[in-house]
């Protein structure tokens, strides 16, 4: 769906962006991770022209983005703008209703959108005529994020689009974001400098440096096989955390001893659980004394085993994504 073909962006002389091309097929959300300065808003903004490349070329399906005017293209493309950006001297209303209003939606129409995408969003109707000015961070993010969807465009580009939130909230936000039905076949580019965000959000990462991209692939590669010396610098003061999370249940399972006694609590989880987000679950449980279990999307093939079993299989099957890489 966007196919982007070594853009770079020079400013002073200095390849901000250097030769930069990657792919984002129709539903998949690409994340740009890197350092501060690294290139990823430029690279972001090129997608919908807000900034021209110096060089390189933009398809957006097949088309070439620079054959429309941007106004056009901007219209199909939400933006998740970084610190936020809503107007000022908007309402809540207003700055939801931006797109729609260009597009020359009738009244009844903006209004029903604008209280559908409160409500998606968790806030109260009665923000609506709120100003920015008036909301908490966390609050303002939700309404760029309902800005940004308001004509629910195809693509959507986010940048930092949780980058003012506690951690806390911030996780918080992270899950229900990726359980928004509005975004599933949604195509999704996202920027943020934060790893475990990264690999929650990212089909696939897109790992910057200096302009230049580092290594694109899914975070399972990216942890499991970096391309150079700068990724697995990148990783490694996380890295146990990281192998946790890149690794989910259906990965473990081939590994996993099954267990049943029949009786006792069980607590379920989904396959695609990542092997962290199981291990913290557990934790919280203070009852020692349940069985785990695993079944898929269609609540198949249902897998029941222990605790002690998911480390088991956790460390084979780490130990054999690292002998495959060497
Ligand atoms: N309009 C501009 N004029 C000159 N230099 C710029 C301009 N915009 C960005 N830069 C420079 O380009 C480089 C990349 O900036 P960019 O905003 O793309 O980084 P980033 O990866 O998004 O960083 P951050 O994580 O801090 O948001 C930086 O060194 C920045 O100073
Ligand atoms: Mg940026």
């Amino acid at each position: 769906m966007i196919a982007v073909h070594e853009i770079s962006k020079v400013y002073n002389d200095k390849n901000v962006v250097d030769h930069v091309s990657f792919e984002v097929k129709k539903g998949e959300t690409l994340v740009l991770l890197g350092t501060s300065g690294s290139g990823k808003t430029t690279t972001l903004k090129m997608l919908n022209r807000l900034v021209p490349p110096t060089a390189g070329s933009i398809h957006i399906d097949g088309e070439d983005i620079m054959a429309e005017p941007p106004e056009k293209l901007r219209l199909r493309i939400g933006y998740v703008i970084q610190n936020i950006g809503l107007f000022p001297h908007y309402t809540v209303a207003e700055n939801i209703a931006t797109v729609p209003v260009l597009l020359n939606w009738e009244d009844n129409r903006i209004s029903e959108r604008i209280a559908s995408l409160l409500q998606l969003m968790g806030l109260p109707q009665e923000m609506a005529e709120r100003y920015p000015s008036e909301l908490s961070g966390g609050q303002k993010q939700r309404v760029g994020l309902a800005r940004a969807l308001a004509a629910d465009p195809p693509i959507v580009l986010l940048d930092e689009p949780f980058g003012a939130l506690d951690p806390i909230t911030r996780r918080q936000i992270q899950t229900e974001f990726k359980e928004l039905e509005t975004l599933l076949d949604k195509t999704m580019v996202l920027v943020t400098h934060d790893i475990f965000e990264a690999i929650e959000l990212g089909d696939r990462i897109c790992l910057m440096h200096e302009g230049k991209i580092q290594q694109i692939g899914t975070p399972l590669a990216l942890i499991f096989e970096p391309a150079n010396e700068f990724v697995w610098d990148y990783f490694k003061t996380q890295r146990f955390q990281l192998e946790m999370k890149v690794l989910t249940l259906k990965d473990l399972l081939p590994e996993i001893e099954p267990f049943d006694s029949g009786l006792g609590e069980k607590i379920i989880f989904n396959e695609e659980t990542s092997f962290l987000d199981t291990m913290e679950r557990l934790e919280a449980n203070k009852n020692d004394a349940f069985q785990i279990a695993i079944f898929n999307e269609k609540r198949q093939n249902m897998h029941f085993t222990r605790k002690d079993k998911l480390w088991v299989a956790f460390n084979k099957v780490k130990e054999k994504l690292i002998n495959k890489a060497n």
